[in-house]
């Protein structure tokens, strides 16, 4: 018996556990979309070019779009034996048209198959992506606009540092967002040429004309050399990349969540439609979504590693460790995508408990910044020794058991004459964010400005 794939050579098919190893239609199966526009857009050049019939070349579109029909219908029977997507669909067009299927694969492999259909699916999935990233930044710079006089701590050490408004902690997220959303648009850019008809690695030696299926396929131009061309896999790392930072953003965000909406802070309450309950604790209301958002980072961040390793000891062209770029692309871009839309949807249902914010503001003398800098504006004192005043004065309150506002003037005057009344006016936290106005700083109106640049870039960029 012959091997029905690879004929006269082969004696015997494969043992059992060489096809297990072997197949990858159990996951490149979703691939079968960009399979089949590949060999549509390839077999009209066929024709085109003279290669192939024009008898052939319809008999083949006509057998494509039914398979495809079939697929969608969930009608088609995969087989393992068939390796892989590639395969299946050649194997099925035999079936339907005979003979002429097998004219398909005139001057092209599998090698620059698999690496047109991979680069077509994670092109997709790129722009996909960069539109929900903009959606999540539509909902934090409405939030940010809503809360931007709101009053919160902000942390450094996760200690209170400074008053801060929660639009501006917000719009943090947003500048982070809008880089995210800036490397996949340039990955999706970098990305888009063709590999098809690099063939096995040579190129071929049929007239083929690759400027037409790269046109076709929506490609700026096809690659430039075809052994580059089937074993590239930097797209995928790029994105992956992409991905891997636009997850430890959004997992740093539900980090805050899971902190903030805790009893201990209480800034948060938790929507109902992104927490649960316990099933022991009646009392319990747990972050789960913003957890999960948290951990799955992990596993986008496993993917870019896992496929920089395939990668690292490969000499070209292709070896088939790289059909081992698939899962980790599949699963960190499916959960990349489902992290932005639980993000999106709990931020956008997520409510603030305003006066614990505020409260905690105040606390752990977050306003000695302002004490200092008004003593260098108000009194003269050069920084280094104001920012020494200040420390007395805090070693003051908190031997009193007081707020930095609640000390007497004669008690301020005893540590540094040349204060005066006026210095009530920077202690508050309201005033403490008012005076931030320098371009990038906490204060509403700073906020507001900002809030409006995000609204135009994303209407620009829609
Ligand atoms: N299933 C293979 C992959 O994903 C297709 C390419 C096979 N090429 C080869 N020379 N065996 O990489």
């Amino acid at each position: 018996m012959s091997n029905r794939m690879w004929g006269g050579r082969f004696g015997g098919g494969p043992d059992d556990i060489m096809e297990e190893i072997n197949a990858s239609i159990g996951f490149d199966q979703r691939l079968f979309a960009q399979d089949i526009r590949g060999s549509l857009a390839h077999a009209e050049m066929l024709v085109k070019q003279g290669i192939i019939s024009a008898e052939d070349g319809a008999s083949i579109a006509q057998g494509l779009h039914q398979i495809e029909a079939e697929i969608n219908a969930g009608e088609f029977r995969f087989s393992r034996a068939l390796e892989d997507i590639h395969m299946n669909i050649e194997a099925r067009l035999a079936e339907l048209i005979g003979d002429a299927a097998g004219r398909l694969h005139t001057a092209r492999s599998r090698n620059d198959q698999v690496a047109t259909d991979f680069r077509l699916y994670v092109r997709d999935a790129l722009a996909h992506i960069g539109t929900q990233i903009h959606t999540l930044m539509g909902v934090l710079t409405a939030k940010a606009e809503a809360h931007a006089d709101t009053i919160m701590p902000g942390f450094t050490h996760l200690q209170p540092a400074q008053p801060v408004t929660f639009g501006h902690h917000l719009l943090a997220y947003v500048e982070m967002l809008s880089r995210d959303a800036g490397r996949f648009h340039d990955a999706h850019k970098r990305m888009n040429e063709s590999p098809l008809g690099a063939a096995a690695l040579a190129g071929t030696g049929f007239d083929i004309d690759r400027h037409m299926t790269a046109a076709a396929l929506g490609f700026d131009a096809p690659m430039g050399n075809s052994m580059d061309a089937v074993s590239a896999r930097d797209f995928a790392l790029e994105a992956l990349s992409a991905a891997a930072i636009c997850a430890t953003h959004m997992s740093r965000l539900a980090e805050e969540i899971v902190i903030f909406s805790g009893p201990a802070y209480g800034f948060f309450n938790l929507p109902d439609a992104y927490s649960t309950g316990s099933s022991i604790m009646p009392q319990k209301r747990n972050p789960d979504a913003a957890e999960l958002i948290r951990a799955k980072t992990g596993r986008i961040i496993g993917a870019l590693g896992g496929l920089m390793i395939v990668m690292k000891g490969l000499p070209l062209a292709y070896s088939k460790d790289m059909q081992e770029d698939k899962e980790g692309v599949f699963n960190a871009l499916d959960s990349i995508s489902l992290c932005l839309a639980a993000m999106s949807g709990m931020m956008d249902a997520l409510s603030i408990n305003a006066d614990a914010m505020h409260k905690a503001a105040g606390s752990g003398y977050s306003t000695a910044t302002d004490l200092a800098d008004w003593l260098v504006r108000e009194a003269g004192l050069p920084f280094r020794q104001a920012h020494h005043v200040t420390g007395a004065l805090v070693a003051l309150a908190e031997k009193k058991g007081c707020a930095l506002d609640a000390l007497s003037l004669a008690d301020m005057q005893k540590v540094e004459a040349a204060i005066t009344d006026n210095v009530f006016t920077v202690l508050s936290v309201e005033n403490s964010v008012a005076s931030r106005q320098a371009f990038g700083g906490t204060a509403p109106d700073g906020v507001r400005a900002r809030v409006s640049h995000w609204q135009n870039w994303l209407k620009e960029n829609a």
